[in-house]
């Protein structure tokens, strides 16, 4: 529930009565709006495990994020803001990323503002669109720009990173218990006044922080730091490894073996002071000052929250790239040290998107892309389809949305198109093995892998070829495309996607039999009622022979089998 505040002054008796009764009638407006006769408020978004899958839940049902990042600057003047919602609207968001600044929140120490909070919401609301918003306090990008200025100026309170020769940065340190103080105080202040401003739960997520990492060096050595490095390990840690330890990442793994796999000591008795020890040490200072403040976040509103990182380009060394963030060579420490932040995000720019996202599905880590590359490739389409139908994602965003070119054509406006349609099939079908999704994957480089891979479904093999065979291969944009299949029936499934060939088989071991299509079928769902079309018997599925996604655009098929011997 939501009650406007009225800041005009009214100028006469008849005024304030008038403005009283009209107060009394928004309060009830407001009441039989928010809670109908009998009616029960909705919990706050959550997660929820379904299966291998988990799932977000907003406003008790399963919610699919179809979102987009907006650029850092444009939720930060709520006027220009405002001129981006109907290029939102034109990709199909439901959901828009946006951040809350420190800096702007808290201008004065201790001081709020949370009107460009309110204004967001109230933006949002009237476009309806969910928000997942994004904390950038003490760090973002590694830099800590959107500290305010009562932070910034006191150095002495607030320790900077220092690097190795111990030159201070403009980064806060993770080991400065001041700065943690302070940052959890307008966090918690931020998630209060979320909870009491958002009644309609317009905000479905928070990302804490943005891209936490170290530069220019592997790990800050300011004194506090220093003094942390030469303590103990912490039990938690060393209680982690040992409890996960057949299923390490070998980053982890190695480091720790090489030191005897030891359970109590110093930092360099446990995992040395090589470079890669280093990196672990940070990780854990920062994995424990994220969980901190996440804790208290959640202490004011119990929202899911995650963090995000910076990915590690090939042959970087960590200070190049932004060192112990939550990226995939570190998750152990980071899982070991933020048991209360409740994903680690995926922000995806390189072009080798499934070797990256297939790394973030693990048991203790639902699939959520706040960030992906959306400009210069077309790739983002497909990487959705791959994330949300293999991966059992909760939500693909890319980044800087507003600046989609060409909107109403773009392939990632089509994408968005199906998979709005499709939504209520992909919730019924996430965490039960009933779904699979496809792309080809392509190299750091960008070179495609075209190999047709073989994906077992209820009874099927199915053999997934994204090269069209009907199209002259120069023209096919083949990192464009990808898609999923949902088995809908013994027989029968629902495919989606873009330049998607699929050839069936009988999965059983020495099966005797064939299998044959019954019929294909294309449509649309429309109000969620499936409304077909054309019917493919001919030269469109091979006479026959196979399932094809043409190449031109996203679209949906449902297929029949049958086998035969
Ligand atoms: C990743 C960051 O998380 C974003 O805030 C933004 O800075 C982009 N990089 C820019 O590419």
């Amino acid at each position: 529930m939501k009650i406007e505040k009225n800041t005009q002054q009214p100028s006469t008796l008849a005024g304030q009565n008038r403005m009283r009764c009209n107060q009394w009638i928004t309060l009830f407006a407001a009441l039989v709006v928010a809670a109908p006769l009998g009616a029960v408020a909705a919990d706050a978004p959550h997660l929820e495990k379904r299966g291998t899958a988990t799932q977000l839940i907003v406003d008790d049902k399963p919610f699919l994020i179809l979102g987009g990042e907006l650029g850092n600057s444009t939720a930060s003047d709520l006027k220009y803001l405002s001129t981006h919602w109907g290029t939102l609207k034109t990709i199909g968001l439901n959901t828009v990323i946006a951040p809350v600044e420190w800096d702007q929140i808290e201008p004065t120490e201790g001081v709020y503002d949370f009107a460009p909070l309110e204004g967001l919401i109230q933006q949002a609301e009237a476009n309806r669109m969910k928000i997942v918003l994004l904390w950038f306090g003490a760090w973002k990008n590694s830099m800590s720009s959107y500290a305010p200025p009562y932070i910034k100026h006191d150095y002495k309170t607030y320790a900077r990173a220092q690097d190795d020769k111990g030159v201070p940065q403009d980064i806060l340190s993770p080991y400065d218990p001041d700065t943690l103080k302070a940052d959890q105080r307008a966090f918690g202040a931020l998630m209060s006044h979320l909870k009491s401003f958002d009644s309609n739960h317009t905000v479905v997520m928070v990302q804490v922080e943005n891209e936490i990492g170290m530069l220019p060096v592997v790990r800050d050595c300011c004194p506090q730091a220093q003094a942390a490095f030469l303590g103990q390990v912490p039990k938690a840690l060393t209680d982690y490894l040992q409890k996960n330890k057949a299923n390490l990442h070998p980053f982890v793994r190695d480091v720790w073996a090489a030191k005897g796999n030891r359970t109590a000591g110093t930092w360099a008795e446990v995992f040395g002071d090589s470079v890669e020890a280093q990196e672990i040490f940070q990780a854990w200072g920062f994995s424990v000052f994220a969980n901190d403040l996440t804790k208290a976040g959640k202490a004011a509103y119990n929202l899911p929250m995650y963090v995000n990182g910076a990915l590690n380009r090939p042959d970087q060394k960590p200070g190049q790239y932004p060192s112990a963030g939550p990226i995939p060579h570190v998750f152990d420490i980071w899982k070991a040290g933020g048991p209360d932040i409740d994903l680690i995000g995926l922000d995806a720019y390189f072009p080798n998107y499934v070797y990256w996202a297939d790394q973030f599905k693990r048991p203790d880590n639902p699939v959520f892309v706040p960030e992906a590359n959306r400009a210069g490739r077309t790739d983002a389409g497909g990487n959705a389809f791959y994330t949300l139908g293999e991966l059992e994602g909760i939500g693909f965003a890319p980044f800087h949305i507003e600046t989609l070119p060409n909107p109403s054509t773009h392939p990632l406006t089509d994408a968005f198109r199906v998979l709005h349609q499709i939504t209520p099939l992909i919730h019924a079908n996430q965490g039960k093995g009933t779904m699979r999704g496809f792309r080809a994957p392509l190299s750091y480089e960008g070179v495609l892998d075209e190999t047709p891979r073989k994906y077992d479904i209820g009874g099927y093999t199915l053999t997934v070829s994204m090269v069209d065979s009907r199209t002259p291969k120069d023209t096919q944009d083949i990192a464009a495309h990808g898609g999923l299949i949902i088995q809908t029936g013994r027989d029968e499934f629902l495919a989606a996607g873009r330049g998607v060939i699929i050839r069936f088989a009988d999965a059983a071991a020495n099966s005797s039999y064939r299998v044959g299509i019954e019929q294909i079928v294309e449509g649309e769902f429309v109000d969620g009622e499936w409304v077909g079309g054309r019917w493919l018997n001919g030269d469109e599925s091979g006479q026959g022979r196979y399932l094809r996604l043409p190449p031109e655009r996203f679209g949906i098929l449902r297929v029949k089998l049958y086998r035969y011997k």
